[in-house]
């Protein structure tokens, strides 16, 4: 059975590995944008094919995000409680809840929509809609990522503080 310890650096680590996702989920969302940047005088169907092959892209990387986060709350439910207490661990779950809900409306919001078949208006439109959406859930990771470091860095102290005397 590992130490507290080693459970908490173990989170820890997992939290950098998130911050990855999440900055290669941004980096997709930027791509996607930048199309519509780049393309703005020249609308013709090689502009769809892009922006499928961006949307696919973003896809990926939010799948990826999804499944990485997914699996770290499920290991952060079943060894958190014992080190912080199951109040926390209550307020840390609600806030699981609510990204996991996120990135499920925004995994939505992609799949709905055929590409071929939409103006450029409505790719646009669209895509301010997924920046928003995306904006929000990589924001919601972010801070509460920030509040578990925070947790895990103060019982790290109290541990070595209780293992020094
Ligand atoms: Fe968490
Ligand atoms: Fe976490």
């Amino acid at each position: 059975m590992p130490t507290d310890l080693a459970t908490i650096n173990s989170i820890l680590y997992e939290h950098g590995a998130i911050r990855h996702h999440v900055q290669t989920f941004a980096n997709a969302v930027k791509e996607l944008e930048e199309v519509f940047v780049k393309k703005l005088g020249e609308w013709d169907p090689s502009v769809l094919k892009t922006i499928t092959d961006k949307r696919l892209n973003l896809q990926q990387s939010l799948q990826s995000l999804y499944e990485g986060v997914k699996i770290h709350h499920d290991r952060e439910e079943s060894v958190m409680a014992p080190l912080i207490g199951s109040q926390l661990m209550e307020g840390l779950m609600l806030e699981h809840e609510d990204m996991m809900q996120n990135l499920e409306r925004t995994k939505t919001l992609l799949s709905e929509s055929e590409v071929a078949v939409m103006s450029r208006e409505e790719l646009m439109a669209q895509s301010y809609e997924i920046r928003h959406v995306t904006d929000y859930v990589c924001e919601l990771i972010g801070a509460h990522i920030t509040k578990e470091d925070a947790i895990l860095d103060l019982l790290k102290k109290a541990i070595r503080a209780r293992q020094a005397s």
